[in-house]
């Protein structure tokens, strides 16, 4: 096995994490965040999502954000879910634009209320308008593992979306367990039959934790050549159309591990604790986050950092 010597970080905190929070979080609250992830070289950050605000309120805030973030270092990414909230977001000057998709109509409608030939038919409009502005697409595609409604997910019908995307130019591809129904057997598959069908597209993972298998799928991907992730500050995290959601892979987490293994993050272990640890007291309630509880390998910088 021959592993990467480094990988890519997308930190999903900002949209994933506070679109699934019981409350508002303000916008300075959230600006706090993302400058202590920005403080940390996080280099890519989803920011917030460009969605109906009776859906999504918390992250109604979304174009007030978006003049407020630091830009220097950062890429920002949104979320949107029709054309509308492309044309939102490219207004509100987004470095990379995410538009999402099901692999299965169930969760397709109750994500954005419409069939996944309806999302489909937007995107020659999306594109045209992101290309215009030199705005580059990321295509998600939720429950590329596993659907909550319909259970197993047929891999033609996960790729039937990815190839709506690239056919039209995007320049990324997320395949989203959303549902935390992935396994390292499923991951390797999936990643192993992307390749071939899509070559010269590395998937960006999305994993969640509701099952306990995040981190083992994550070292399965890579185990493959996967080299992209999102991952999301302290664990939080999820989809409010999944029952039980659960979070995130942890990014200090993830940091940890694969740094100890010499694999190279470029986000700096101490100062992204820190970042889990601001988010934490900012909510109010323990995250699922580990690394943040016990600390990095030395005792003395655990001690410093975590009181352990
Ligand atoms: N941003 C802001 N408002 C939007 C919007 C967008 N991208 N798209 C539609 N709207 C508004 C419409 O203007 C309309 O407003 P009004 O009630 O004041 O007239 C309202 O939302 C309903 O519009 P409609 O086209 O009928 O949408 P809908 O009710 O069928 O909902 C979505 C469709 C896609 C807008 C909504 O389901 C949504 O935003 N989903 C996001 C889901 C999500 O983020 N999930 C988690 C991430 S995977
Ligand atoms: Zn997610």
């Amino acid at each position: 096995m021959e592993l990467p010597s480094k990988v890519k970080i997308r930190e999903v905190a900002p949209r994933d994490g506070f679109q699934s929070l019981k409350v508002f979080l303000p916008t300075e609250k959230k600006l706090q965040i993302i400058e202590a992830m920005a403080h940390a070289n996080v280099k890519e950050i989803e920011t917030t999502s460009f969605v109906s605000p009776k859906a999504i309120p918390q992250l109604k805030d979304a174009g007030d954000l978006m003049t407020k973030v630091p830009r220097h270092s950062i890429a920002h990414a949104a979320l949107v879910p029709n054309l509308r909230g492309a044309k939102d977001a490219i207004a509100a000057n987004i470095d990379h634009l995410v538009v999402v998709i099901s692999a299965t109509e169930a969760h397709n409608q109750e994500n954005v209320r419409r069939s996944i030939n309806e999302s489909i038919a937007d995107l020659d409009a999306i594109f045209m308008l992101a290309q215009g502005n030199d705005t580059p697409v990321i295509g998600s595609v939720s429950v590329s593992f596993g659907c909550p409604y319909q259970g197993d997910v047929p891999e033609k019908d996960v790729f039937k979306v990815v190839d709506a995307y690239t056919s039209r130019g995007a320049t990324s591809i997320i395949l989203a367990d959303t549902t935390g129904m992935a396994t390292p057997n499923r991951v390797e598959q999936m990643v192993m039959q992307f390749q071939d069908r899509f070559p010269g597209i590395n998937p960006i993972l999305h994993f969640h934790n509701n099952r306990g298998t995040a981190m083992a799928n994550l070292l399965a991907a890579i185990k493959v050549g996967a080299t992209t992730f999102d991952t999301a500050l302290g664990g939080i995290g999820g989809c409010p159309y999944v029952p039980q959601a659960a979070g995130n892979l942890p990014t200090e987490d993830v940091v940890f591990m694969l740094e100890d293994m010499g694999i190279k993050t470029g986000v700096n272990l101490e100062s992204i604790i820190k970042a889990a640890q601001l988010l934490e007291k900012i909510l109010g309630y323990t995250l699922p986050g580990q690394v943040m509880k016990s600390g990095p390998r030395d005792p003395k910088l655990a001690a410093k950092i975590c009181n352990v």
